[in-house]
């Protein structure tokens, strides 16, 4: 079945176990799975529809050796799959992150200003965070990405 861009609504987020079948029946050229990816079953699950690997990002992150703060690995450790939140979705640049502190003030501000919401309004959360996430270690200083999968990394 040929894709149809025209008729597919621009919001629709496909599940993977839709979208690896498809892109293995629609691509000519190679491929790999990317999101939740966390461990050899995701290998497995991959590869039987259709990928030639995966993408992992936030469990390598927790891995010993990604070179980035141990309290970011902690944080990751300590997650659940509940503990993860979207943010930024009024400015059209929706992020995944985990969940903290600065993440519910970004999330009480977006809720009390709505539509008219700036990236100025926010960037105390989201400017210049990584920095101070990922090198020395303040993992609640602001919003930073994190995948449901962070649960797997136990
Ligand atoms: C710390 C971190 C930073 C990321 N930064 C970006 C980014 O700047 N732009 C982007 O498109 N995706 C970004 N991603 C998403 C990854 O590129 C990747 O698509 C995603 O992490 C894969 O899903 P997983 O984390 O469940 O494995 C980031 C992910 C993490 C964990």
């Amino acid at each position: 079945m040929a894709l149809n861009a025209a008729a597919t609504p621009v919001k629709m987020i496909f599940p993977t176990f839709i979208l690896l079948p498809r892109a293995a029946d629609e691509l000519e050229i190679p491929f790999v799975s990317s999101g939740g990816m966390a461990d050899g079953r995701s290998l497995v699950a991959s590869l039987a529809m259709g990928a030639e690997g995966m993408n992992m990002g936030t469990r390598f992150i927790a891995t010993k050796e990604a070179p980035v703060h141990d309290n970011v690995k902690q944080a990751l450790l300590a997650a659940t799959e509940l503990d993860t939140r979207l943010v930024m979705r009024p400015l059209r640049n929706t992020e995944r992150v985990l969940t903290n502190t600065a993440v519910e003030r970004l999330l009480e501000k977006e809720a009390a200003l709505g539509k008219g919401i700036k990236f100025e309004d926010i960037a105390p959360e989201v400017a210049g965070v990584y920095p101070k996430v990922m090198m020395d270690g303040e993992v609640d200083s602001g919003a930073w990405s994190c995948g449901m999968v962070a649960w797997l990394d136990q």
